[in-house]
This record gives C-alpha cells, structure tokens and sequence, in this order.
C-alpha cells in the first residue's frame, strides 16, 4: 500500500477521509502544530492500529481531539482553571489533561489506563472537520514512527508512514511546527508537562505559575516523554557557536556562516519562526550529514520548547 496524499482543503477529500475513519483505518491530518496520525478515539481497534503504525513500544496515552469547547466537556471534567485556559488558548496549541468522565466513551488506549485525558481543540480545519463528520473525537499523536522527527508537511508523513495509512490529507507546512504545549490541570493548580507551541509565559498570565509535573498527584510526568525522542540519524551537538569541519549546521541569528550544510532556522532571531522551522531543518540536515551542530537558542518563549526538542534529539536513540 501506498498512501494518496489529497489536499485537506477539499470537502471532498474529507469526505473520504471520514469514511476511512468510521471504518476503523487510520489517516494523516495536518494541524497548525504537527501532522497527526487519526483514529477514531472510542475504537480500540482502529486505536491499537496506530500503535502499530508507529512501531510505538508501549501504550502511552494519546492526545483526543476535539472540534468545540461543548465536545471537549462531554470527555473531560474542566475546572474554572481549566476552562479559562480553553478559552484564552483554543483553538489552538495547547492540551489540557483533565479527569476523564466514566461516559466519555474513549477507548482505554487512549488513556493508557490513567483516569486523566489529554484534550486537545485544533486550530485545523481538517482535524475539526473530521471530528464534526464523525461526531467523535479522534485520537492523534504525531505521524511519524516512534522516537523519529515530527512531521510538519505531509511529504515527511509519506517518507515515514506512506506505507502505513491509506490517505495522507495536505495542508501544506504547519503554522507552529512543534507539537503542543500540554499542561495538566487539577481544580486551581496547573503543571507543565510538555512545552510546546504555545510559551510558558502566556499560559503562566493565566494560570499564575506553572508547577514542575511531580507536584500534582493526577498528574504524572507525560509517559510518552522519553528522554530520546524526535532523535535524528545524525548525531547532534548542542550550543556550538559555529560548526566544525564535516558538522552540518543549525543556525539562528544575524550572524551565521553561509554554506550548503548550514540552514538558519531564524536570520531575523524570531522564536516562532524557528520553531515552525526546526523539525524540517533537522530533516534536511539529517539526509546531507552525519554530525549536526545547533547553535543556542534562547531558553524564552518558544525558545524552552525548541531546546526541549533539541536536547532530545541530541540524546540520540
Ligand atoms: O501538537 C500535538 O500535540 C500533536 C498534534 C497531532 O495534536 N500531538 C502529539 O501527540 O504531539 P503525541 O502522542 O506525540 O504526544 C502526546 C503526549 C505524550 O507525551 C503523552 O504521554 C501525553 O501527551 N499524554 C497524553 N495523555 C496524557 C495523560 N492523561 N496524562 C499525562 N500525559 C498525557
Ligand atoms: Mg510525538
């Protein structure tokens, strides 16, 4: 099997997509964060498949999404907290992880078991269509195979997954490029559990300061944030000023050299520019080189959430 790839733009395309979904196979959607790889949320079997796709070791809990604020409290107990956070950041790159209410109708692979699930309301067209067709959340971690780069076009689904998924939907880049920014939340207190496309900063201005995950009982350390993770072939150098011979090079900044093994992720310095840069980049790297250097990037705003993915990507497999 090889996956067609249609663009997402096209109800016809989703039209066909739903049908592949209620029949219980999986399929590639692009959201402004990453391209996610769907299965209906309340059908183990279509669940497990994803698993299988991926070549993931072990079951960690998936992200439901959902296409409204009144699908997302049919899942979820949302506290006052909790819904302020929805409401200033959705939809948009931020998941909530709630208690999970005994009716909510997901399937157990979703949640791995915990009494928690992870929410998400997409600012994706084709995510939200989808689930409105279906009138069923659907679960979606991102589509590539387990402990390999995120996708953020849907040539790099097709690269790691176009022999898993039967349709792959198109949208073109995505906006934010890392994965969302997931943050648990329980009654008036929030931890952070994975910094992503939405800053620290602008969650903090609502939910005050964000404690370290540990602190909050129902809230464990995401299990699926294993220290290796978004691991290239190539073997990764963190806070290099310039490259050496042979090193590819990650750039960001004014005052990066010029060669072929060079890609700057920012020439500007912008954070958010980088960030929607950083996986596509560490791909291009990756197929010319054996070693890659980055260069410091900020640890402020989005710069947390891009040094996460890096240190991990320089953790190797
Ligand atoms: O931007 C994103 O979040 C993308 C797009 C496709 O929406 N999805 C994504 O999914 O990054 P995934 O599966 O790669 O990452 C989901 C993370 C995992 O680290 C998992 O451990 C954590 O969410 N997670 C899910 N449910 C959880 C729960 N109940 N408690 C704690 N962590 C949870
Ligand atoms: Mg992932």
């Amino acid at each position: 099997m090889t996956a067609d790839v249609l663009d997402a733009a096209d109800p016809a395309a989703l039209d066909r997509a739903a049908d592949l979904l209620r029949a219980g196979d999986l399929v590639a959607v692009p959201t402004e964060t990453v391209y996610g790889l769907a299965a209906d949320a309340t059908d183990s079997a279509a669940v497990a498949r994803i698993y299988e796709a991926k070549g993931r070791p072990r079951f960690n809990p998936l992200i439901a999404h959902v296409d409204g604020l009144e699908r997302a409290e049919r899942l979820v107990e949302l506290s006052p907290l909790a819904r302020r956070l929805a409401q200033a950041f959705w939809p948009g790159p931020l998941t909530i992880v709630a208690p999970v209410k005994p009716d909510a109708g997901i399937s157990d692979l979703v949640t791995a078991g915990l009494d928690t699930l992870a929410v998400r309301w997409p600012d994706a067209p084709a995510m939200t269509g989808l689930v409105a067709r279906l009138d069923r959340p659907l679960a979606a971690p991102s589509a590539n195979r387990s402990g390999e780069v995120s996708p953020t076009t849907a040539a790099h689904v097709a690269e790691g997954l176009g022999q898993a998924v039967a349709l792959i939907l198109d949208a073109g880049p995505c906006r934010v490029g890392l994965e969302s920014t997931i943050v648990a939340v329980e009654g008036e207190r929030a931890a952070l559990l994975r910094p992503g496309g939405i800053a620290r900063a602008d969650i903090e201005a609502i939910a005050g300061r964000l404690e370290a995950p540990a602190s909050i009982p129902g809230a464990p350390r995401s299990p699926g944030q294993l220290a290796s993770h978004y691991a290239p072939k190539a073997k990764l150098r963190l806070n290099a000023l310039r490259p050496e011979p042979g090193e590819g090079y990650l750039a960001f900044g004014p005052d990066a050299p010029d060669h072929e093994t060079v890609i700057n992720l920012s020439p500007s310095g912008d954070l958010a520019e980088a960030a929607a840069r950083l996986f596509a980049a560490l791909r291009a790297l990756d197929a010319r080189v054996d070693r890659i250097a980055a260069a410091p990037i900020p640890d402020t705003g989005l710069g947390e959430a891009i040094n996460d993915r890096l240190r991990r990507a320089a953790a190797g497999k």
